[in-house]
């Protein structure tokens, strides 16, 4: 069955255990990997470096797409194998190692990996590991459920390691399409003006010679793990709607809207699925990863097609989108990121970006990736792409999380992923704020009285009210702006009692 997916027989040579390929590692490689968000990862390999590291810390420049399922990551922090990774990550294990300083995190734009590999920025990839569900006669590589930086990897590897797993279906051939922009300078525009539009080739071009071993596994993607809607998205998700709506009723927008994008977790996700509540036809999405909710609203017939980097589902969703691949197959596409999160694509097309913040403050600055200020969540990923190019960037968040003990809505953010500058609207289950046309001091009412918990209103009035005494464009009482973090870190809560 392995042999009737690699099409050009002189690769059957190549055929090898993963313990084998592992050989192939030296310490303080570079190695990129395919996998994005969980999607399309190399199953075999991790493991095996993991075994390989007993004999000798092999400390890896381990770049991948975005995040690996499989505990992966996690295995592979915990052995040694990796010493450095980027561009984004979403593990408990691995992010330990980072908030310890064991394992340095190049926390980056998922745009521009491939842009610093191009350039040399980073150092160039050692060993490719590729997860596929078919090659093909001239040695192409058909890649799974992500592309992610797959392309760029193998295009710049000295070695390529395939991992050609059975569980992927050969169906997916022919969903992905592979355009890699060309070096600088004298660089043409991408050349792509509609979401649904396909620029390149279906598979990953490789020299056959430089694929060094093929790896055989057969093992899904981990499932998603995203929580189901609460009454709190679903109240996010309906203001989402209301403004939509507002926008369409405004003449800003057409029924179909512009292409949306929507962020990684439970909140993004379930904002989507409210969008199954709504009366929007025609839908369109140029987002970097599919979750369950844009599966739902394919199947509802409201989103008209979707473009992506990955599809990351739940396992019955999964089963559900496999069963049914040609019902699905002309209405997605899978491009590597540095096309799906390309700025020039996505301020083309007038991306509607809906991303996820960890809190954001009275002026709308957002912090999506440190928690208290200092420790790592998961990263940046592809927020930054969307919200400074699109159209809309769109942050939402929960009002309030660990029950209280922290409001989402704060004096002053402890880190910042997103200026005031890029975002153009906050959102929580109490309300939204649109922020667009507004300076400064007409924001932080707005913020306030629309975005935080009422338990937490009257706090946030007295800062404001106290730091426009002292004047200024964006007046803040600077020995108090992060006094809401030191409290919660000090007393366990950030109410004042
Ligand atoms: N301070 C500390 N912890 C906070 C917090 C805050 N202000 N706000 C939320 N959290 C915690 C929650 O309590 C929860 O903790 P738990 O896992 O221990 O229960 C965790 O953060 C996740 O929050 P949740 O409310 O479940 O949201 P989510 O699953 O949608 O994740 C982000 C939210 C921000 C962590 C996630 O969306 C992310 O990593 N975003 C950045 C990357 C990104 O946007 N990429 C976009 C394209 S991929």
């Amino acid at each position: 069955m392995a042999q009737a997916r690699v099409r050009r027989p002189e690769l059957a040579a190549r055929f090898m255990e993963a313990q084998d390929a592992a050989r192939l590692f030296r310490p303080g490689m570079t190695v990129g990997m395919s996998g994005f968000t969980k999607a399309g990862d190399a199953k075999a390999l991790p493991r095996a470096l993991v075994e390989r590291a007993r004999g000798e810390p092999l400390d890896l420049t381990l770049i991948t797409g975005a995040s690996l399922g499989n505990d992966s990551d996690g295995l592979m922090a915990n052995a040694g194998v990796i010493a450095r990774r980027l561009p984004f990550q979403a593990d408990a294990s691995l992010r330990r190692k980072i908030n310890t300083g064991e394992v340095m995190f190049i926390d980056q734009h998922l745009s521009e990996t491939a842009e610093q590999l191009r350039s040399g920025v980073l150092p160039a990839i050692d060993i490719a590991v590729i997860e596929a569900c078919a090659i093909r006669e001239d040695g192409s590589i058909v890649p799974t459920m992500a592309v992610g930086n797959s392309a760029s990897f193998v295009q710049q590897a000295k070695q390529v390691i395939i991992e050609l797993n059975l569980a992927a279906p050969v169906a997916l051939e022919g969903l992905h399409d592979i355009y890699v922009p060309r070096p600088r300078p004298g660089r043409e525009p991408i050349p792509l003006t509609h979401p649904g539009q396909r620029i390149g080739a279906t598979a990953i071009a490789v020299d056959p010679a430089r694929i060094a071993a093929i790896v055989v596994t057969n093992s899904p993607d981990s499932p998603s793990s995203v929580l189901p809607p609460d009454t709190e998205t679903d109240a996010i998700a309906r203001h989402v709607i209301a403004f939509l709506e507002g926008e369409v009723s405004a003449g800003r927008m057409t029924p179909q809207l512009l292409p949306l994008q929507a962020g990684i977790g439970t909140i993004a996700n379930a904002v989507l699925h409210g969008l199954t509540q709504s009366s929007f036809r025609g839908l369109t999405m140029y987002s970097e990863v599919l979750q369950d909710s844009a599966i739902e609203l394919l199947d509802a017939g409201q989103l008209a097609l979707a473009s992506a980097s990955s599809i990351t589902l739940s396992a019955a969703t999964h089963e559900r989108f496999i069963a049914n691949l040609d019902k699905y197959r002309d209405r997605i596409v899978l491009r590597p990121q540095e096309v799906s999160n390309h700025p020039e694509i996505v301020r083309r097309l007038g991306i509607i970006g809906l991303n996820t913040a960890l809190e954001f403050d009275i002026y709308g600055n957002v912090n999506s990736t440190h928690v208290g200020g200092t420790h790592m969540m998961n990263g940046i990923g592809g927020s930054g792409d969307f919200a400074r190019n699109g159209e809309l960037a769109i942050f939402v968040s929960k009002s309030e999380a660990k029950d209280g003990a922290i409001s989402s809505v704060v004096p002053m953010v402890s880190h910042v992923d997103h200026t005031e500058h890029d975002v153009d609207v906050l959102v929580t289950e109490w309300g939204l704020a649109d922020l667009r046309g507004l300076a400064p001091r007409e924001r932080a009412p707005v913020i306030i009285e629309h975005c935080a918990h009422p338990a937490y209103r009257a706090q946030l009035r007295d800062y404001y009210e106290r730091a426009l005494l002292r004047g200024g464009q964006t007046p803040h009482l600077l020995e108090e702006a992060l006094a809401w973090h030191e409290r919660y870190r000090r007393t366990g809560t950030m109410q004042v009692t």
